[in-house]
């Protein structure tokens, strides 16, 4: 399965995380595991709404070696992260905010690829396996 969720206003973020959440149930993941993935799409489509006004989140069912997960990749045209390892650690923010998102998708997640260009735009893809 794969579906793409326009991000362009609030209720989208939401819409795109309960999405999130029931595929992550039917793949079978616990309810610990749906609540961190419906966060991580949270983190990920707050940032473009933020950052970059609008952008797609899709979310996807992976396999690979045997072994089955879900894709999550939030993509924009939108300004594009100066320095993508600033933005890794914990507390850099450009917005006054905490700056714990990005950080924290990393470690809820199993893996992360973050491909920035300034003025091109931004895509992150995180994936976590079963
Ligand atoms: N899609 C994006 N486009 C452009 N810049 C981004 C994007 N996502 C993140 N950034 C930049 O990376 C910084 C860190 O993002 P992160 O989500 O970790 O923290 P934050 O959004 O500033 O704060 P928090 O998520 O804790 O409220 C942001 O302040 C912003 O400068
Ligand atoms: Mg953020």
């Amino acid at each position: 399965m794969k579906s793409t969720i326009n991000i362009t206003t609030e209720w989208d973020i939401v819409t795109a995380r309960e999405i999130g959440r029931n595929e992550a149930k039917k793949i079978g993941f616990d309810t610990v595991n749906q609540a961190r993935i419906a966060t991580v799409i949270s983190e990920l489509a707050r940032n473009i709404y933020l950052y970059a006004s609008v952008g797609t989140i899709t979310i996807e069912t992976v396999e690979q070696d045997g072994k089955v997960g879900l894709a999550i990749t939030a993509a924009d045209q939108g300004p594009g992260i100066e320095d993508v390892r600033a933005v890794m650690q914990d507390g850099f923010s450009t917005s006054g905010s905490i700056g714990a998102g990005l950080p924290g998708v990393k470690r809820l997640m199993d893996d992360i690829e973050i491909q920035s260009q300034l003025k091109e735009g931004t895509t992150v893809r995180v994936k976590k396996w079963l």
